[in-house]
């Protein structure tokens, strides 16, 4: 497969595995929810979870049963849970294609228990310790929803789950949120449950709990710190993802003259430019002028508004049409464009649009190239 627009996304497949193999070493006795939700936070789900389940991680986490379903599809058969909330009508394809559920609200324990399900639905009733986003908050209702799922004939409860809102930036409430889960759940006989798991990248690259069996695995599977000031490590992750385009145009303009939509640029000189394949539609967004991108190893500015599809830089010299563009990647790190406008990594990367085509690579080879915005078929 080609494509035929110079910009793209390069997924390095032996980063996803290194950085299994580094937190294995760091959790050895844990099992691995590798969190691929949001097409693999930009990467690409299905060759992530093929290549981190191939690295020894166990199961897999994604947002929605759409996203789960997808895995399926592409067939993958290792366990998922489906982290966000699934609509109890639906819940019977999950229990088809033994998709885990998370079971978030006593009202919907109350109607799943009742549902006419010809299999069982695996479910991890999700504990809310202080994020205030899904889950049950009191002793109460989480032991009374506890002992329901644990006695009704079509559920099987197989997980106890909390998630932590303040891991890379607020060591005080991170230890508040723990204490609580574990107030939460001091009632409950957890003999028979399987996975008990509260830990994100931020909250896994730090401590250690002995009460939990399994870690949720996101940003850090794809080589990313979430807070590197916060979180300093003694070893390294591999970033795998980056982003390059192609120059389309060179060329020279006058000293006053105007760049782009709004003619918001004014070159200061006589000045070289050059024309960049990628823009908003490709996740790009706007907020990125000003900011910027790496030619030939010198770092040239963003010049004038992003367009829909295009963008102009301001070049030190003339270069030629081709000349490699690098937007994410060597001497331009992910958390660094971020920080630029104000974001995280995670939100640079899940922006990437479906247009921006996936190269993967391993061994340093290109193994697969994903369109998924393009791959209706055929057209010869
Ligand atoms: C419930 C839950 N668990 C785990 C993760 C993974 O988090 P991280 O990417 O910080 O590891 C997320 C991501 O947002 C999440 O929502």
């Amino acid at each position: 497969m080609s494509f035929y627009r110079d910009t793209w996304a390069e997924v390095d497949l032996d980063a996803i595995v290194y950085n299994v193999q580094q937190i294995k070493k760091l959790h050895p006795n844990k099992k691995i929810f590798a969190v691929v939700k949001a097409n693999g936070y930009g990467h690409g789900d299905v060759e992530v979870s093929r290549v981190a389940l191939l690295a020894g991680v166990t199961n897999l986490a994604v947002s929605g049963l759409d996203e789960a379903l997808g895995l399926r599809k592409a067939g993958i058969e290792a366990p998922i849970l489906v982290l966000g909330m699934t609509r109890l009508k639906d819940v019977s394809i999950a229990a088809q294609y033994n998709i885990a559920l998370t079971a978030h609200d006593e009202c919907w324990i109350s109607k799943l228990v009742e549902l006419p399900l010809e299999t069982p639905v695996k479910v991890h009733l999700k504990i809310d310790s202080g994020m205030h986003r899904l889950g049950l908050t009191t002793k109460e209702k989480v032991k009374e929803t506890f002992e329901l799922l644990k006695a009704a004939p079509k559920v099987e409860l197989e997980g106890v789950f909390t998630h932590m809102a303040t891991a890379d930036c607020d060591a005080d409430y991170l230890e508040y949120q723990i204490k609580t889960f574990e107030s939460l759940i001091e009632d409950l006989d957890l003999s028979s449950i399987k996975y008990v798991h509260i830990e994100n990248t931020a909250t896994l690259l730090q401590r250690e709990f002995e009460f939990d069996h399994a870690i949720r695995l996101g940003l850090g599977l794809y080589g990313i710190n979430p807070d590197a000031k916060f979180i300093p490590l003694e070893f390294d992750l591999k970033p795998a993802l980056k982003l390059y385009s192609k120059i389309t145009q060179v060329k020279r303009i006058n000293k006053g003259d105007k760049v782009g939509y709004g003619a918001t640029y004014t070159a200061e000189n006589d000045e070289w430019i050059g024309v960049v394949p990628i823009g908003y539609a490709d996740g790009w967004i706007r907020a990125h002028q000003g900011r910027n991108v790496i030619v030939e190893g010198k770092e040239c500015e963003i010049i004038g508004r992003v367009c829909m599809d295009q963008l102009m830089i301001r070049l030190p010299h003339e270069v030629e049409m081709g000349t490699m563009v690098t937007l994410i990647g060597d001497g331009m790190p992910v958390e660094r464009v971020a920080d630029e406008i104000g974001t995280i990594s995670y939100e640079i990367l899940c922006m990437l649009s479906d247009r921006v085509p996936r190269v993967y690579k391993q061994n340093g080879k290109i193994t697969t190239i994903r369109k998924m915005r393009f791959d209706h078929g055929d057209p010869s």
